[in-house]
């Protein structure tokens, strides 16, 4: 078989780098090795998303570069996979004409055969088929004989919940998870190759195997917990509404469930999370924090907000800036709202106008890195368990880099003696000297001082 090489270009969410990850292993055995130059492929894929029209158009201008290299090489095969695939359909044939495949969100497991089929007959096909089932057809991605030392691993996917300005169930289905006898294999064949960190995906972790019958999330939790060396558990993303005792009782009983949770709460306005169907009030979210720091009294939070939603008067925005003061954030993605297909929002009135998004925008993230800086600062002077996964050579010799279990970034430097071998991996006590307003600066003693 002719050795082939594919570019992958990633765009959106975790999930689609999960994605990415699969899609070389499945186009393994047509002869495609992964390449890092687009100039290099016989195959390009663009995985997209189009949560908001920004990713959406950085889509489409990777793809109006693909045009040239057509040009140059006629035998390029183009493929469009992921959610703008899933939305736009054979237009985007009729759009872009030297594109060649067009698949869906759930088409992975039909990849390799259109693959296969058009390097035969040539002719351009789409599949954006919504096929229930897809779950167990869901293949751990091609394990290198080392990974890094942080992974993620799809446990489930779709969503059912339907926020008014969101276009994922109609891109990405309707929820379906994954049996966790895989997911515990899964995870185990990452760690024995070098994984020490994994973060569970999901579009709603919280309603994990529930439609199915299988283990609850919790359980699952509780059952990746208890794989050897592994040191540390993540997962994204978790809906309010559903942030269950259960799961607070996860975070009482195991240590390697990390200090921090993302939980979108998207507005600090009851008014505005009606309208989103968020199906939570401002007073639930904070109910559900106190539960957390119940058991985890110094539990770091981060979360998304949609600023400028339909309606939304610079009274609800207040309120938004307020549940940010009083929550205290370690770290926030904020968004401007932008109008999707099908989201019923899109046909909401008293849209907010372009400067206004901006405004408030700025004012939120401006506010965000004053708390942000404000909590790194208290770091200063501290000692904190971190998972190295990274060492750069800076001017001053070797810079170690990795997380906090609260998900904060530390660089450090090694002091009292030499590094054998490498720290990538490995938890280290590191002293804080200083709290930037994004990171922590610090030093690790190999004499323990
Ligand atoms: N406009 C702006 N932000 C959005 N998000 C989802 N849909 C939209 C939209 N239409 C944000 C939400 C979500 C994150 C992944 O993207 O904050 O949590
Ligand atoms: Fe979109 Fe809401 Fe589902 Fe998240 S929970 S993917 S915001 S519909």
């Amino acid at each position: 078989m002719n050795k082939k090489c594919v570019f992958i270009y990633t765009i959106g969410c975790q999930m689609n780098v999960y994605d990415s990850e699969m899609f070389k292993k499945v186009l393994n055995p047509l002869g495609y090795i992964p390449v890092e130059v687009v100039e290099d492929a016989d195959l390009v894929i663009v995985n997209t998303c189009t949560v908001r029209k920004k990713a959406e158009e950085k889509a489409f201008s990777f793809l109006g570069r693909m045009r040239a290299l057509k040009k140059k090489n006629p035998e390029l095969i183009v493929a469009i996979g992921g959610c703008v695939a899933q939305q736009e359909g054979a237009a985007i044939l009729r759009r872009m004409p030297y594109v060649d495949l067009v698949f869906g969100t759930r088409a992975y497991g039909r990849l390799k055969a259109m693959v296969e089929k058009f390097e035969y007959d040539r002719i351009p096909h789409v599949d954006v088929e919504m096929t229930m089932g897809i779950a167990g057809e869901i293949v751990t991605p091609e394990l290198d004989a080392e990974v890094e030392v942080s992974r993620f691993v799809t446990i489930m996917r779709g969503c059912d919940n339907f926020c008014s300005y969101c276009i994922v169930p109609y891109v990405r289905g309707r929820e379906e998870s994954r049996d966790p006898d895989v997911i515990v294999d899964e995870v185990r064949a990452l760690v024995e190759r070098g994984a020490r960190e994994i973060t569970l995906l999901g579009q709603n972790v919280n309603s994990y195997g529930k439609k199915e019958g299988l283990c609850d999330f919790p359980e699952l939790l509780r059952r990746v917990s208890e794989i050897d060396g592994l040191l540390r558990i993540r997962f994204a993303t978790s809906h309010p509404k559903d942030l269950s005792p259960g799961l607070v009782a996860a975070y009482r009983d195991l240590p390697k469930l990390c200090n921090h949770i993302h939980l979108p709460v998207q507005s600090g306005s009851n008014a505005v999370l009606k309208k989103m169907n968020r199906k939570y009030t401002r007073e639930d979210y904070m109910e559900r924090i106190a539960r957390l720091r119940e058991v985890r009294p110094d539990i770091s939070l981060s979360s998304d907000m949609i600023v400028g939603f339909p309606g939304e008067t610079d009274a609800d925005f207040n309120e938004t800036l307020e549940l940010v003061q009083e929550v205290g954030f370690s770290g926030i993605f904020a968004f401007k709202y932008s109008d999707r297909p099908n989201a019923p929002a899109a046909n909401y009135e008293d849209k907010v106008s372009d400067e206004d998004k901006r405004r408030r925008l700025d004012k939120l993230l401006v506010l965000e890195t004053e708390i942000s800086r404000t909590k790194n600062l208290l770091y200063a002077g501290k000692t904190e368990e971190v998972l190295v996964d990274g060492k750069k050579d800076g001017k001053e010799g070797p810079q170690w880099t990795g997380r906090t279990a609260c998900n904060r970034v530390v660089n450090f430097t090694v002091t009292g003696g030499v590094v054998e071998g490498s720290l990538v991996g490995t938890l280290v006590p590191v002293y804080i000297e200083e709290g930037l307003p994004h990171s922590l600066r610090g030093v690790f003693d190999m004499k323990g001082h």
